[in-house]
């Protein structure tokens, strides 16, 4: 079926090494891909991934090892077409100039955006195959994460000269739904049915098995695994990454016992929401399911007041909450750990520790109200130690951590506040088996210390691990709500697509 798997990689690594001060991140690697095949590389958070590609890409120059494209001749040269864990989309500019910046062929020839007839034409069609069109002349910037997600996977899948390239994604389904990830499925086998080489990144292990011809493992930095998919079970594939040896030690949900009422909103509307009412008690985990343009990624933000919002009634702990925005909303309790952790949850040029502290740094001043660093790298050691930080270096700058340790760093900063009111954005984004247990029992544990806890996630199974009650909506309105026996993968899933009632068994 795929052709020519036999003949010249298009694509060989040899021996590859990367060193970062104090720590090597590449480790030898070596590794193949051929027409036609699709490499899966998997490995827990800062094993290497994402350096490699930077190495590839040119970000990051390699300190040992060979690249080559044995397979490239000057009528078919072997093209990288790469889409990177940030996207790596111009924020300001539009999804037009976006989809665009590639085709700038030299500098000076002419750098103004050219958003004729034709291109608007062609990125509608790029991006109109992943489902639901949205504004195409607004700052990318302005959308969801999973919307410059599409962009950056259409960007990628465009403007190939001949089927016989290399194509890395770097972990692209992390802000998608199930719907626009079997679309973007279906064009990755394309591809490589039509001869491109594959390199698929992602911790979602179920996505892999499915996709993968071959997976190959990497951990703290080596290649400890390159197997064809067919010798690989999903058990075998956790002990790989984790190098522990376990079934997958996955606790259900508990029941538990709910407080006070912490938030009650009624006719919540803005952005794509309308007329949401909504009720939270302490100590209650509600998740909030939906296709991207449903909602979903608004609701955190409404909620939060990060974007502006109307609503009939809004009571935080019984008060009337009127003029909200972020500053106020985190006065009054309420934590937010944004879906866009590079935007909104962090400050990349600090430091770990400064990240960490930073929405209270009270608690930590001393008497003359200097932030005492001493208390507060104490503070942060534990913390990093509790979500398993690698490396557990509290002073090492916040955009030299892997995504998925960046994750976990923003989400430690917020729930050591103990919020009453917790808003959380696809909390798993990113982030390795390991870690995502880790993370699962510290929510569990926010919401037995008494937080509301509200999850938007576009993972179905993570809501049904985490959620007492899971709202699913749809064109911006709650279109079921789900709890106790009614709540499974499948119900939010189907009731996502309008399927729900009667539809399911
Ligand atoms: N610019 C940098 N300076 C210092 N260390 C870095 C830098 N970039 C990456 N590292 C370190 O190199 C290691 C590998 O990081 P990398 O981003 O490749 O991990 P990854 O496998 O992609 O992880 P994730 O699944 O979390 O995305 C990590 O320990 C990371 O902290
Ligand atoms: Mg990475």
């Amino acid at each position: 079926m795929s052709p020519s798997k036999g003949g010249a990689p298009l694509l060989k690594i040899t021996g590859m090494i990367k060193e970062f001060p104090g720590l090597r991140a590449l480790d030898d690697v070596s590794l193949d891909v051929h027409s036609g095949e699709i490499v899966a590389v998997v490995g827990h958070n800062g094993s290497g991934k994402s350096t490699l590609v930077k190495i590839l890409a040119g970000v990051y120059t390699k300190d040992a090892g060979e690249v080559e494209f044995p397979a490239s001749a000057p009528e078919e040269e072997t093209e990288l077409h790469i889409i990177h864990q940030d996207l790596g989309l111009a924020m300001q500019l539009n999804a037009i100039e976006n989809l665009g910046i590639p085709k700038y062929k030299k500098f000076g020839e002419s750098f103004a955006p050219f958003n004729t007839r034709h291109e608007r034409e062609k990125a509608l069609e790029l991006i109109g195959r992943f489902g639901e069109v949205f504004p195409l002349n607004v700052p990318v910037g302005t959308l969801a994460p999973a919307q410059r997600s599409i962009i950056g996977i259409a960007r990628a899948l465009d403007g190939w000269k001949h089927p016989r390239n290399i194509l890395i994604l770097d972990e692209p389904t992390e802000a998608l739904a199930a719907n626009e990830v079997a679309v973007l499925f279906d064009a990755v086998k394309q591809l490589a049915a039509e001869g491109a080489g594959i390199i698929f990144i992602s911790h979602r292990l179920d996505e892999v098995l499915e996709l993968a011809d071959r997976i190959v493992v990497l951990r703290d930095g080596k290649k400890v695994a390159d197997a064809d998919r067919e010798h690989v079970d999903h058990e075998r594939l956790v002990e790989f990454v984790t190098g522990v040896k376990t079934g997958e030690a996955e606790t259900g949900r508990t029941d538990r016992t709910h407080g006070d009422v912490v938030l009650e909103i009624e006719n919540l509307s803005g952005a794509d929401v309308e007329d949401i009412d909504l009720t939270l008690r302490a100590g209650e985990v509600v998740g909030v399911a939906g296709v991207l343009g449903s909602g979903r990624e608004a609701l955190p933000a409404l909620v939060f007041g990060s974007i502006d919002a109307h609503a009939d009634k809004f009571l935080l702990n019984g008060k009337r909450y009127t003029k909200r925005n972020p500053r106020a909303s985190i006065r009054r309790g309420m934590g937010f750990v944004p879906g866009d952790r590079g935007k909104f949850g962090s400050v990349r040029p600090m430091n770990a520790r400064e990240n960490v502290t930073l929405p209270e740094l009270k608690s930590l001043t001393n008497a003359a109200g200097a932030v005492s660093v001493g208390r507060e790298r104490q503070h942060v050691m534990g913390l990093v130690a509790t979500y398993d930080v690698k490396p557990p270096r509290t002073e090492q700058t916040f955009s030299q951590f892997s995504g998925g340790n960046q994750q976990k760093i923003v989400f430690a900063k917020w729930l050591r506040n103990r919020p009453k009111v917790l808003l959380l954005e696809e909390p798993t984004q990113g982030v390795d088996i390991g870690a995502k247990q880790a993370l699962y029992g510290a929510i569990d544990a926010a919401a037995e210390a008494g937080s509301g806890v509200i999850v938007c996630s576009s993972e179905a199974k993570e809501l049904v691990r985490l959620c007492d009650r899971v709202l699913v909506l749809r064109n911006g309105r709650v279109a079921a709500e789900l709890s106790g026996e009614d709540l499974t993968e499948t119900r939010v899933v189907l009731e996502g697509y309008g399927l729900g009632s009667g539809a399911d068994k």
